[in-house]
């Protein structure tokens, strides 16, 4: 596993290195297998890199797109993860339909949402129960509380290492996230993380032994792949040397 930090002076830089990295990586993968999977993250940090993203000429028939995490909404309603990035970039160009697999969040029970996505996982990328895919770009983002995806702190998501998928827990409010085994079996872990609110948890994250129930975020550390953070200067200014 290799562990790169990158401090960039502002967010403006965060987003366009965030472009640079993800298209590099995504070219591998197409030049390797002849099709790139990526998992996108929410909230807001990298919408600006989605945007970005739409301008670009790729061989989008060769593209996967996945939901790191999602917001147990309609993907209509304003909180969807899967609602911003088809506005922001999905809608903007000529990828087949079929290469979007949202995850579902019209079952009564999340339980049940989070397993028809686990299915979809294996279906696509064609494993038995026991298997875990490589995602080839897994993007994160990081809150201030240290969580990732909707790996939230002192949740039983944390522990969940027997499936793909599982149910998160925000305040009480249901999400639906990819667990961390899955999270690190991916070829390229991408944290983009921005904003002075963040140097807290890095802080914490980036010390050593940090407790992964408080700073879920410590528990992503890829088993053969390529770890990332990329940080805006006001997130990443008070990091200890590494
Ligand atoms: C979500 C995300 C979540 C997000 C962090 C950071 O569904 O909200 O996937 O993990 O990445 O909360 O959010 P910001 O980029 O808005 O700070």
């Amino acid at each position: 596993m290799s562990k790169q930090i990158e401090v960039l002076s502002d967010s403006n830089r965060l987003i366009q290195r965030s472009l640079e990295l993800v298209l590099e990586k995504l070219k591998q993968a197409i030049t390797e297998r002849d099709v790139a999977t990526i998992a996108l993250s929410g909230g807001s940090t990298p919408k600006p890199l989605y945007a970005a993203l739409a301008q670009q000429d790729l061989p989008w028939e060769k593209l996967q797109i996945f939901w790191g995490d999602e917001r147990y909404v309609p993907h209509d309603h304003p909180d969807s993860n899967a609602r911003m990035a088809r506005q922001a970039w999905l809608d903007q160009v000529p990828i087949p339909a079929a290469n979007i697999h949202p995850i579902p969040t019209d079952e009564t029970d999340p339980a049940t949402a989070a397993a028809r996505y686990d299915r979809e996982l294996r279906e696509f990328f064609n494993l038995n129960r026991s298997e875990i895919p490589h995602i080839d770009v897994m993007l994160l983002g990081m809150g201030d509380d240290g969580h990732t995806a909707s790996l939230f702190p002192h949740t039983d998501a944390l522990q969940v290492c027997d499936r793909l998928v599982t149910v998160g827990n925000k305040d009480g409010q249901p999400r639906i996230t990819m667990t961390v085994p899955i999270i690190n079996e991916s070829r390229n872990i991408l944290f983009i993380v921005a904003g002075e609110n963040k140097q807290a948890a890095l802080a914490q994250i980036f010390a050593p032994d940090p407790d992964t129930s408080i700073y879920p975020a410590s528990l992503i550390h890829p088993e053969y792949g390529e770890l990332w953070w990329l940080l805006d200067q006001a997130a990443g200014a008070n990091l200890p040397p590494s």
